[in-house]
């Protein structure tokens, strides 16, 4: 019995397996249409690097491609470094793509016919790695822009060297922003004067642009190995060191604290900001960091505490949110009097002492006064000569 129910179960999971690739064959074929329209890969797909951290694709439609009224597009594929997928009728496209690693895609012809998608196979290319030495190429790249009061942007990038980079090796870092391209001109150097930091007091990149891409590549030289380049995209807005807001003034009205303050300094309009409000309650010892989108504040505070106050700020509804700015300088507000226990004690002791003081004083003259007053009973002078003088001295 066991044995045939066991049988039974087989045949039925073999029933639908059948079934499933019985299925699955017929959704696969939607790409044989009535009238057999043969659909040819594109010719001489080729990848070129046409600056840095940048490549262009490019390709012909196949010239053995029936051109009639269809629409034909191509499906781009890339593969490597960051997979991605669209499609496009042109027949070029540019990507931007940190190329250390290689880079590769796939293309193939789509053609829609009387609503039908038919594809070709696909044709692949790619592009090497670039060549150097395993572990010579930098490592933990990380970089900062600021904006200057002048709204131009500044970029400050630090690294490691690779670990199997000579002592000799010398790093170059270059960085583009859409078509132009830069060498550093100022390095700071490690203990072996390797380079392992850079600035830019000034660049191209655009304060008024959102979300665009910032492409740093750092190649060398040594005597004894190849260094292998490095390349790193970062997005403008997310490396940005936000400013510091401006006017932050604080002060208390009745039970409340007010706070007002500016944007930092920025192109983006004041609704794009976001900014932290950290109070410190001097007394309690207690704090509090609240978020806020606005530039005011108003919060009910124990006005018997003094507090500090400092706020930072930092942009995220107009693009990338950055790294927080610094603190603002520390504001007091509240009571003085009765923060510090032991200025409470000194002065609490001092007031003592003074009064003691006083209180001694008064009653030294009071005393003097008394003995003018009422002048002490003289003890009767000794007009008489002691009959006796010479008893003590025997005694
Ligand atoms: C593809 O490239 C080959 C060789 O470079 C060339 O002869 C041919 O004309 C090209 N095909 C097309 C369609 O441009
Ligand atoms: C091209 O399109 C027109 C109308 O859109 C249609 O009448 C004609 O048959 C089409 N030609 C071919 C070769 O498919
Ligand atoms: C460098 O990056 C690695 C991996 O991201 C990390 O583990 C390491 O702590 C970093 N080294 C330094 C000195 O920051
Ligand atoms: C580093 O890269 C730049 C830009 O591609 C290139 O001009 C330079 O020759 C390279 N230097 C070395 C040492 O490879
Ligand atoms: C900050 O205050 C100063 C002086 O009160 C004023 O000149 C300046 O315009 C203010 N800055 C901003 C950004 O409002």
């Amino acid at each position: 019995m066991a044995v045939l129910i066991y049988h039974l179960k087989i045949m039925a999971s073999m029933m639908i397996v059948f079934l499933i690739l019985l299925w699955t064959t017929d959704s696969v074929q939607p790409n044989t249409p009535q009238a057999a329209v043969q659909v040819f890969p594109p010719v001489n797909f080729t990848l070129t690097v046409s600056a840095l951290a940048q490549v262009l694709l490019h390709w012909k439609p196949n010239p053995n491609q029936e051109q009639k009224n269809y629409t034909i597009r191509y499906d781009v594929k890339i593969l490597s470094p960051v997979p991605e997928e669209y499609d496009t009728k042109k027949t070029h496209s540019i990507r931007t793509a940190a190329l250390h690693n290689g880079f590769s895609a796939h293309i193939r012809t789509l053609l829609l016919h009387n609503d039908l998608l038919m594809t070709s196979d696909w044709v692949k290319e790619k592009l090497p790695p670039l060549p150097g030495a395993p572990e010579t190429s930098v490592t933990n790249l990380s970089c900062v822009t600021r904006i200057t009061i002048s709204s131009t942007v500044s970029l400050h990038c630090t690294w490691l060297p690779g670990q199997g980079a000579p002592e000799d090796t010398k790093y170059f870092l270059f960085y583009r922003y859409e078509t132009y391209t830069e060498e550093c001109q100022d390095y700071i150097k490690d203990k072996w004067n390797r380079n392992t930091e850079c600035r830019f007091s000034v660049t191209q990149i655009d304060p008024e642009e959102v979300d665009n891409l910032v492409v740093i590549h750092i190649n060398g030289s040594s005597k004894y190995a190849a260094i292998k380049p490095f390349q790193q995209l970062f997005n403008q807005n997310a490396i940005e060191k936000v400013n510091v807001p401006r006017n932050v003034t604080v002060f208390l009205e009745q039970n409340d604290l007010l706070a007002t303050w500016e944007k930092p300094i920025s192109p983006f309009p004041k609704e794009c900001f976001e900014y932290e409000f950290y109070l410190f309650n001097l007394k309690s010892g207690n704090k509090q960091i609240l978020k806020i989108s606005s530039n005011d504040f108003r919060l009910q505070i124990d006005v018997t505490s003094r507090y500090s106050i400092q706020i930072r700020a930092n942009h995220h509804i107009c693009c990338t949110r950055g790294f927080w700015s610094d603190w603002s300088e520390v504001i007091y507000v509240g009571q003085n009097k009765l923060e510090n226990p032991v200025a409470w004690i000194l002065a609490v002791l001092c007031v003592f002492t003074c009064c003691t003081f006083l209180l001694v004083a008064i009653i030294c003259k009071i005393n003097q006064v008394w003995s003018k007053l009422f002048p002490p009973i003289p003890t009767p002078s000794n007009k008489f000569r002691d009959p006796f003088p010479n008893d003590y001295e025997v005694k």
